[in-house]
């Protein structure tokens, strides 16, 4: 073999160990979504203190999470997707595995991408369990026949890109410590994972990375600014003060919270048991 020729197979080699790096679906064990009762209210209340709400709530069927609702980006409109179990338009059929590739990885069941826009960067930190019991809730719902809009976004922005974009990602993802005390590691579980708080409050790159380095310092969004909920921004908040917040939307100079948290607290936070709003308040305290 000439030197060119060993040369473009080894470079032939090394691309396609890149795209196989790449495009590779993440090992995913085939677990069945349980249908036990106690299952279904364990999901009843995951999908509270995850927020679906928030994004899944229908636009045509309110009383649903068939989703249709537009989400205004920098890099264009995303329409929620329809998480009923219409086998047509929802996701009726999935497995436990397509659940946990779509929330922990966001991978779509035929191997595609889906785009950042739902928060599976937050959801990747939930336990199998958790993701699976909030299938198995979604799974218990009436099926409801709808089909969302399509996402508008630029031509560029193919769903493919996105295997680079997650790698990156995963590169600058944080690797916290476990927190030793077990309130605190709930209020982080809930903040980081479940409650996916950094998504809003925490800055992002210029790829529209979150920047863990300056996890809750606070972000830009739409034409404001989200503020910071880091231990520093909350020095004045005692513990009680933020669990009231969180359950009723009150500071405690008495102004009620608006825009974006206000869905937040009415759909998730005020929903969470009374313990796990105190977890959620010890844990930013202490960041
Ligand atoms: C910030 C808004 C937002 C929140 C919160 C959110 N989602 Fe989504 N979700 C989306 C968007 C947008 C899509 C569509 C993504 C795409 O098409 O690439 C989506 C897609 C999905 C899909 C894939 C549906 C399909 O047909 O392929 C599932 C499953 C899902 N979400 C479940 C959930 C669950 C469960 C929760 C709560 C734990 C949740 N989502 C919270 C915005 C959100
Ligand atoms: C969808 C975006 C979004 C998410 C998710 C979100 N927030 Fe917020 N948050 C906001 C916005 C916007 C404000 C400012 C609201 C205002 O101006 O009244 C805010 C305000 C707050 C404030 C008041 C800060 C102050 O100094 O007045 C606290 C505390 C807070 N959020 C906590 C949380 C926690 C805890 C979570 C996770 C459970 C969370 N937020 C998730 C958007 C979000």
């Amino acid at each position: 073999m000439s030197k060119r020729k060993i040369v473009t197979a080894s470079l032939s080699i090394a691309a396609i160990g890149v795209i196989y790096w790449l495009f590779a679906m993440p090992r995913v064990e085939d677990v069945a979504i349980p249908d036990s009762t106690e299952s279904i209210e364990r999901g009843r209340y995951l999908v509270d203190a995850g927020g679906c709400v928030s994004c899944h709530e229908g636009t045509e069927h309110p009383q649903s999470l068939s989703g249709g609702l537009a989400l205004e980006s920098e890099f264009g409109t995303f329409y929620v997707s329809n998480i009923t179990p219409d086998v047509a338009t929802g996701i009726g059929g999935w497995t436990g595995k397509d659940v946990l590739l779509a929330l922990k990885h966001g991978r779509s069941r035929g191997g595609g991408f889906y785009y950042p826009a739902f928060p599976y960067i937050s959801y990747a930190g939930l336990t199998d369990r958790d993701a699976l019991d909030i299938a198995a809730y979604l799974m218990s719902s009436p099926a409801v026949e709808f089909t969302p809009p399509s996402h508008e976004v630029p031509r560029w922005l193919w769903r493919w890109t996105l295997a680079g974009w997650n790698k990156l990602a995963a590169f600058s993802l944080p690797r916290f410590p476990q927190e030793a005390d077990v309130k605190v590691a709930r209020g982080a579980y809930l903040a980081r994972s479940l409650g996916h708080c950094g998504e809003c409050h925490t800055p992002r790159n210029l790829l529209g990375i979150a920047d863990p380095r300056r996890e809750f310092a606070g972000a830009p969004l739409g034409d404001g600014e989200v503020e910071a909920i880091d231990g520093e921004a909350l020095a004045e908040w005692t513990e009680e003060d933020l669990g009231y917040f969180l359950f009723l939307g009150v500071k405690p100079d008495g102004e009620f919270v608006g825009g974006e948290m206000e869905k937040v607290v009415e759909h998730n936070t005020s929903k969470l048991t009374l313990e796990d709003r105190q977890a959620l308040a010890a844990f930013l305290k202490r960041r």
